[in-house]
């Protein structure tokens, strides 16, 4: 975590940012999307930097080495009345960052944001049934699994299982 600093993304970032996806979408296949598959363009990515930005309780964080994006998370509450006590968080780290506690940082940011500001009761997310590695970081925050969604993806021709999991804040 040396030198690394974790921010709010800012319009100006969009480009950096959709790069940054087309890049960790191709160094595993834990994502939604895989290399070169993030088809955001640069207005509408920003216009989505824009939202997360005004809204209270929604939060999208960048972690930067040397100005570098690194790491990219995200809270997203649900806006209508009935579910917005629920948001969802999305983190994905570039390979050769992992494994140095830049998860666990975003990861604790993003939950003390829901928590605090966005005031939410739960907290959920989906996660590939074999990322042992993803799992592992969401079970130390205290997620638990909810439930298991079979052919949850279909990567190359094969189709892979999911868990939910939930985080229960109050
Ligand atoms: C999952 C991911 C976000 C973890 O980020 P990271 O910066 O490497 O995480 P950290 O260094 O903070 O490690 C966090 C925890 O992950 C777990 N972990 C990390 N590497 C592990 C490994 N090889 N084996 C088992 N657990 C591991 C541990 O619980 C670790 O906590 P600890 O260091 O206190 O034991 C990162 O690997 C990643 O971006 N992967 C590709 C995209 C992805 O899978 N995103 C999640 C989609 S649901």
């Amino acid at each position: 975590m040396k030198g690394i600093l974790i921010k709010k993304a800012v319009e100006e970032d969009a480009e950096a940012i959709i790069n940054y996806l087309n890049i960790v979408g191709g160094e595993s296949d834990n994502l939604l999307f895989g290399k070169n598959e993030f088809y955001m363009t640069i207005e509408e990515e920003q216009k989505f930097i824009k939202d997360f930005n005004g809204s209270l309780n929604s939060i999208m964080l960048l972690a930067k080495d040397n100005g570098n994006i690194v790491a990219v998370g995200s809270l997203s509450a649900f806006g209508r009345k009935r579910i917005s006590h629920r948001g969802e968080i999305a983190i994905s780290v570039k390979k050769e960052y992992w494994n140095k506690g830049i998860g666990s940082a975003m990861m604790k940011e993003l939950i003390q944001f829901g928590r605090e500001k966005a005031k939410l009761s739960v907290i959920q997310l989906t996660v590939k049934a074999d990322n042992e590695n993803a799992i592992q970081l969401y079970k130390k925050f205290g997620f638990k699994q909810i439930g298991y969604y079979e052919k949850f993806f279909h990567i190359d021709g094969k189709f892979y299982d999911a868990y939910f999991m939930n985080l229960y804040l109050d």
